[in-house]
């Protein structure tokens, strides 16, 4: 996802989390002395992880934002780690599990444990995309695709950023505030509420590689049913196109948002599992 898409699955997130939980996130980004504010929340540093992968000694975590799945879009959609995790086995599923065993495990260096907690918020949404589950033309970053009438654009961008944008409104604080509150309405009392079940049915952090494929599964589900059904080579996707695809955006960034809070509250917290 981009900005957007990466800071309200972090502000969903925060509307769920338990004091104990949000007084240790924040203590260790805190300790951290990072720059985006003060007292940083998870939404400050949700798009800390796209700015270290373009740093120079940041470059190796490039990979951990998706996995490739080597599956046949429209006729066959499903995820396999042994097949699809890269050679040296970098991918967003086994970066969540390792980022995961980091705040289980914590170092004894604070910088350590804060990258381990600002990937997590980031890897957690970034596999709600389904095209950061999919192989095909490099998770749609190679299919031309047009967008209010500009040709150059692809299927992946189009996806992570112009249509959130379009669903919520450009990319600033009361566009995030307005569409987390709306998204937090649909968790507590609307539409979502019996999904919720389905979106927290891994939640244990100690079976993170177990979640973090069931979930990359869960989004590469949607390439099949939607993302790449058709074929979308050249299409203007402002229209028809992305009125299908909203709800499915809008029901990835909730779940998103969701899981990270029961996560979060897991590793950080002392309440319940789950609560
Ligand atoms: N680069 C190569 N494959 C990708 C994918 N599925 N998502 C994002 N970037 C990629
Ligand atoms: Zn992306
Ligand atoms: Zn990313």
């Amino acid at each position: 996802w981009g900005g957007l898409g990466h800071k309200t699955v972090a502000n969903v997130a925060l509307q769920f989390l338990q004091e104990d939980a949000l007084a240790g996130v924040e203590a260790v980004l805190a300790a951290d002395g990072h720059k985006e504010s003060d007292n940083p929340s998870i939404v400050d540093v949700a798009t800390w992880a796209d700015a270290f992968g373009r740093k120079k000694g940041g470059t190796f975590s490039k990979k951990f934002h998706y996995i490739n799945a080597h599956d046949d879009p429209p006729f066959e959609c499903n995820v396999d780690l042994e097949r699809d995790c890269s050679e040296k086995g970098e991918c967003i599923v086994k970066a969540i599990a390792n980022y995961t065993q980091r705040l289980i495990r914590p170092s004894r260096n604070v910088n350590d444990t804060a990258d381990a907690l600002k990937f997590l918020v980031h890897f957690i949404g970034d596999i709600t995309q389904p095209l950061h589950t999919e192989d095909k033309e490099r998770g749609g970053n190679g299919i031309p695709v047009a967008w209010n009438g500009n040709g150059n654009k692809n299927l992946h961008s189009v996806w992570d950023t112009n249509m959130v944008k379009k669903l919520a409104g450009s990319d600033n604080e009361e566009n995030l505030n307005a569409w987390t509150d709306i998204i937090v309405n649909e968790i507590n009392n609307g539409s979502y509420k019996p999904l919720i079940p389905e979106w927290l049915n891994c939640t244990d952090p100690r079976d993170a590689l177990n979640c973090a494929l069931k979930w990359a599964t869960d989004s590469n589900s949607f390439i099949c049913t939607y993302v790449l059904k058709n074929d979308t080579d050249g299409w203007e996707l402002s229209g028809s196109y992305y009125r299908g695809a909203a709800p499915i955006i809008q029901q990835q960034i909730a779940k998103g948002g969701v899981r990270l809070a029961v996560w979060l509250n897991q590793l950080f917290g002392s309440g319940e599992p789950g609560k």
